[in-house]
Parts: structure tokens; C-alpha cells; sequence
């Protein structure tokens, strides 16, 4: 998650770019630069470190222009270097970008045949060459941009300058946000509201897939089909974007939109994109024999959809327990015990209190958590951070997804240490990962066929969600969402434990949402879709395309990406939350401080 900003204007670029990227360093702080057209060259200034280091390389080397981008950067791909920051440069092209181009090993090779050379080891570079590429193909900027746009995978948003395009600043947005801020004979891009919040509160946001050329009297906008198209300008508050909405209704929608960089962000700390690896960081699973993770509500779900990691990828077993429970009940814990707590406040009492009382009876500690400054992160010997930001929906998404993601990525690490994943496998299994932030962002599209459902879903009294393997903590995660915001009854259950009971519930009143990546029980969990369609319930069924249709009556199908089955809990977390999300908009409830919960339950 790193910070962008974008200035096309008359007075000095150069100290309006820094101070911007002071209130971005937030997005990451490992390294920083900026570039500006200098009598129509493009100069650059980077530094490895805090944004006060790229302050006093330009006191060195100061920079005199009026055009220019700049970078705060988070590392994924290639160590947190000076040739590694951003801005990255190829011949007449100078860009910014943050996100991930999933295809730049194929897209570097191709370019490197035809005599390309870089410089760095980041993704990142291979767009610059691209552009360029079409540059001296005689392509017009924008035309060439598009071309170049077309051709990556991943989810990204970036900002480019043009040697001899004086006063241009292209950007583009898919799956990370960019937007348009609009001065007077000024123009901005940055990577949030904040980012332009010194210089302007009018803004235009990007959609999905736009592209954009700026310059220093307005925007030329086109969407993702290449057509010219009008982003309205809509006043924001001068007030920190952290604590705004933005262009959405709550902090919620906010949140949950958030996600393809939240991910993306947390995966950064967990693995090594260059290489194909996992990292563990300072934890030795091999001298392990065993996790108990304890947390509450949305986080121990996100525990139980560990916990299926931990045992199938690593062979470590692992136990998952409500926090309330575990601190007054004698657990027999055995002394090879990693003690997990994993909490996006760090705070939570019973949380925080079982926590501690493993710690005082001599186990191992970890903490997974979102504040890394919170009492748990403090507690446990080892944090595991989450990346998230602030969440403040009280409803938790953002920090389940981040939760999820580290923990896929620690049980890829433990199956290695341990063993039980070879090179191939964790190759296999890191880009399966790598791939989640756009798939994250490709799930988002669902949101039109999810507010169809949400209407039907809203006049219901009771809905049951289905899932098998991690479909089933994800199926019941989506139940606590509905329940939470939109004070509906609602239940998740294993789709095989439905006929032991829970089935005697099912009418043609009772909605029944059904989690069904095409893995390896897809077949068993459709089998129990047709004994639910064939008592009348009304089924609606989150699939990817290529899933065969169950065969009965009322089984609705609302489309899911296609993904591997490692991340389906990252990607269906999606659809999960968005349908809860519209539920409540429909019932016109408080979605983001809904009745009688708390953001933070500091009390037991
Ligand atoms: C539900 C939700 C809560 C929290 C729980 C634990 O949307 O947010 O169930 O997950 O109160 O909070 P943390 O993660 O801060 O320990």
C-alpha cells in the first residue's frame, strides 16, 4: 500500500509533493522520491528511509519545477532500497505505482529480448519500458498508455510523466484508488483524498479500470473500454481522509472497497513476490508442535479459516477457541504451544486476558493484530502485524481480510520449515496469494447482482449461509455481518451438518446463502444445495462460473472469480461482506455504528 501524488501546476511542484507525501507516509515508509520535469528533462531525487531522508537529498539537490509525481513506498517487490524506490525511469517514461503487476516476470523477459535493461527488482520498471516502448512506436501518450494498460495483470494504480509532454500527468486505477484533484490552473492525482487535501477539496474518483491524462488546465478521463468519460467533482471536507468516506455512504462500503490494497499490504510482510517465498519472520514452526489461536468474534473466524491452513499446508495442529471461553476454563496446553491472539484492536479484554495467562504459563506468544502500538502487540513475544489501517465501520471487514492473509501466508511459511511444502508447491502457493488483491478487486463487480439479492434477503426473518472446509468459518462470518448491521436472523453452518438438524428451518422464507468455490468438496456441498432446493428453500449460490449446476428448483447463482482454493476465503469474504452491506442499506439501519456493539470491547 503506498502513497501517490501527482502535481501538474504553476508554482513550486517540489515542497507540495513532500508535504503530501508527509500525510501519506501512513500507506509506508520504507523509502520515498519524487520526479519533476527540469527544462524538460525529468530529474529524480529518492531515498531509502522516512520521507525526511528524501528532505535532505533534496536540500543537497533541490529540484525547480512546477510538474511532478511523488512516492511513498511499502516494499513488495525487491528489498527497501534507493534503486528500488520509485519513481522508476526508461528512456522519456518516469512513473509511480502502487500495487502489484502479477504478469512483470513474463512482461520483464519480453522486454529484456528485445534489449531492454533495468535497474531495479521491481515490478514496477517493466511499466515504465512498456510506455516507452510505445513512445518511440510514435503512439500518442494516452494511446499508448491504454495499450500498456491492457496488457497488465494485477491490481494497481499509477502515475506517469512524459519527457517533452510538458505539464501531462497520466494515471490509472484498477483495483488500487486514484483521484483527480482540481485547483485553480492546477491539477492533482494522488492515492486518496488525503494525498490532494493540502492543495484542494475538489476531487473527481477514479472508477474501476479509468484511465486519466492531466495537465495544468483539467482531465481528459476515459474508462476502461478506452471511451472519453466525466468523473463528477464532488467537495470533500478539509479534514484528514482517513477519517472520511470519501466517495462512499459509510465507512463500511469504504472498507470493504479497501481490501484489494489492505491485502496487498499484508501479504507485503509475509512474502517475498521476487522469489516465490514465504516469510516467517522470527517464528521457527519447525521447533513448534502445536497453535492455539484465541480471539473473538469476526477474528476468530478468520482463526478458524487459519486453522485449516495451519493443519493441511504445515501437518501443525491447531486449535481455535472464543476468548471468553478459553481464559476461564483449564486448558491443557502441552509446553511445544505457539499462543496465537489475533485481534485487529489488540485490545479486546478476553482476548488480551488469555493471552497473558499463556505467556505467564510459559508458552510461546504471538500476536496478530492491526494496532501495533495495542496492549497485545506489547504482551506477545512476537507481533504479527496486520496492514489494514484504521477500520472504522465497527462492523469488521478490512481486518478480517488482513487477518486471513497473514494467516494463509504463516501456514505456507510453517509448511515449509516444517517440511511439508517443497519449492514448487510454495512457488505454486505464493502466487496463488499474489493473485488475491486483484481477484479481491474482480469480486467487487459482484456488487450489482449482490444489491438484487440483498432485496430479497431484507424481507427475510432468517437466513442460514452454508460452506465446507474454510467456506464453513467464512459462511459463518457472513451470518455475524447480517446479523450485526442488518439485525437480521442469521446462522452459518457446515453444509454437510445441515441434514443433522438445522434442515427442519428450511422453508421458501428462509433464504439459504451458499459458499461454493469449485474445490475439492464442491460436489458434496452442491449435493446438500439440492436436499435444501428440494424442501423449497430458496438457494443462492456463490460460485464461479465453471461450477456444473446443482440439479433442483430455486437455486439462484450469483457469479464469484474464478480463484484457487487457497485464497477463496480472501475472495469470497467479498461477496459476503457486500451482501450483509446492502441488507442493511435496504432496512436503512446504522450501518456503521450499528445498535448495542462497540468498536473495541475493552470489558469482559
Ligand atoms: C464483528 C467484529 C467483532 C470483533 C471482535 C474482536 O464485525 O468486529 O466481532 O471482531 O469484537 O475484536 P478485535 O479484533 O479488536 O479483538
Amino acid at each position: 500500500m503506498c502513497g501517490i501524488i501527482g502535481v501538474s501546476g504553476v508554482g513550486p511542484a517540489v515542497p507540495r509533493l513532500i508535504d503530501s507525501l508527509k500525510r501519506l507516509e501512513y500507506r509506508g515508509y520504507d523509502s520515498a522520491g519524487v520526479a519533476a520535469l527540469v527544462d524538460g528533462r525529468i530529474e529524480r531525487r529518492r531515498a531509502k528511509g522516512k520521507i525526511r531522508e528524501l528532505e535532505a537529498v533534496l536540500a543537497a539537490e533541490p529540484l525547480n519545477a512546477t510538474v511532478g509525481i511523488g512516492h511513498t513506498r511499502w516494499a513488495t517487490h525487491g528489498a527497501p532500497t534507493t534503486t528500488n524506490a520509485h519513481p522508476h525511469k526508461a528512456g522519456r517514461v518516469t512513473l509511480v505505482h502502487n500495487g502489484i503487476i502479477e504478469n512483470f516476470a513474463e512482461l520483464k523477459a519480453e522486454l529484456a529480448a528485445e534489449g531492454h535493461q533495468f535497474e531495479s527488482q521491481t515490478d514496477t520498471e517493466v511499466v515504465a519500458h512498456m510506455i516507452d516502448r510505445e513512445l518511440s512506436r510514435g503512439n500518442d501518450p494516452l494511446v499508448g498508455f491504454k495499450t500498456v494498460l491492457d496488457r497488465l495483470t494485477g491490481a494497481y494504480a499509477l502515475a506517469v510523466l512524459i519527457e517533452g509532454e510538458e505539464g501531462l500527468i497520466m494515471g490509472a486505477r484498477r483495483g488500487s484508488p486514484l483521484v483527480v484533484g482540481w485547483g485553480e490552473g492546477e491539477m492533482y492525482l494522488g492515492s486518496d483524498a488525503l494525498a490532494v487535501g493540502p492543495f484542494t477539496q475538489k476531487i473527481s474518483y477514479l472508477e474501476e479500470g479509468d484511465y486519466v491524462g492531466i495537465n495544468r488546465s483539467g482531465a481528459r478521463m476515459f474508462d476502461v473500454g478506452g471511451n472519453p468519460v466525466d468523473r463528477p467533482i464532488v467537495q470533500v471536507s478539509a479534514s484528514s481522509a482517513l477519517v472520511e468516506k470519501g466517495e462512499y455512504r459509510h465507512f463500511m462500503e469504504k472498507e470493504i472497497h479497501e481490501q484489494p490494497d489492505s491485502v496487498q499490504h499484508t501479504l507485503s510482510e509475509y512474502l517475498d513476490f521476487v522469489n516465490g517465498k514465504a516469510k516467517a519472520g522470527p517464528t521457527d514452526f519447525a521447533a513448534i508442535d502445536r497453535v492455539q489461536i484465541v480471539a473473538c468474534g469476526t477474528a476468530f473466524y478468520a482463526g478458524q479459516i487459519g486453522r485449516y491452513a495451519f493443519e493441511k499446508l504445515a501437518g501443525l495442529p491447531c486449535d481455535v477457541e472464543i476468548a471468553s471461553e478459553f481464559r476461564y476454563r483449564q486448558p491443557a496446553l502441552t509446553p511445544g504451544t505457539l499462543a496465537v491472539a489475533v485481534s485487529q484492536s489488540g485490545e479486546t479484554a478476553d482476548t488480551l486476558a488469555s493471552l497473558s495467562w499463556c505467556k505467564a504459563n510459559g508458552l510461546k506468544t504471538a500476536a496478530l493484530v492491526n494496532v501495533h502500538s495495542s496492549s497485545m502487540a506489547r504482551e506477545a513475544e512476537t507481533l504479527w502485524p496486520t496492514h489494514a489501517g484504521p477500520e472504522i465501520g465497527v462492523a469488521s471487514t478490512k481486518a478480517f481480510t488482513a487477518q486471513v492473509a497473514a494467516l494463509l501466508a504463516l501456514a505456507v511459511a510453517a509448511g515449509v520449515q516444517r517440511g511439508r511444502i517443497d519449492a514448487a508447491k510454495e512457488a505454486e502457493l505464493v502466487k496463488a496469494l499474489f493473485e488475491a488483491p486483484r481477484l479481491i478487486a474482480e469480486a467487487m463487480l459482484m456488487e450489482d447482482a449482490l444489491k438484487l439479492v440483498a432485496h430479497d434477503v431484507a424481507k427475510a426473518t432468517d437466513v442460514l449461509f452454508l460452506g465446507r472446509g474454510a467456506m464453513f468459518p467464512l459462511a459463518m462470518e457472513g451470518a455475524l455481518k447480517l446479523k450485526e448491521i442488518s439485525y437480521i436472523h442469521a446462522e452459518g453452518y457446515a453444509a454437510g451438518e445441515l441434514k443433522h438438524g438445522p434442515i427442519a428451518l428450511v422453508d421458501e422464507l428462509t433464504p439459504i446463502v451458499a459458499l461454493a468455490p469449485l474445490d475439492e468438496v464442491f460436489e458434496k456441498t452442491a449435493s446438500n444445495l439440492q436436499e435444501v432446493a428440494a424442501r423449497g428453500g430458496p438457494v443462492i449460490m456463490i460460485a464461479p462460473k465453471s461450477a456444473p449446476d446443482p440439479h433442483g428448483a430455486g437455486i439462484r447463482r450469483v457469479d464469484a472469480p474464478e480463484c484457487h482454493s487457497l485464497i477463496a476465503p480472501l475472495v469470497y469474504a467479498v461477496p459476503v461482506q457486500l451482501l450483509a452491506y446492502y441488507v442493511a442499506v435496504q432496512k436503512g439501519t446504522d450501518v456503521d455504528q450499528p445498535r448495542n456493539l462497540a468498536k473495541s470491547v475493552t470489558v469482559e
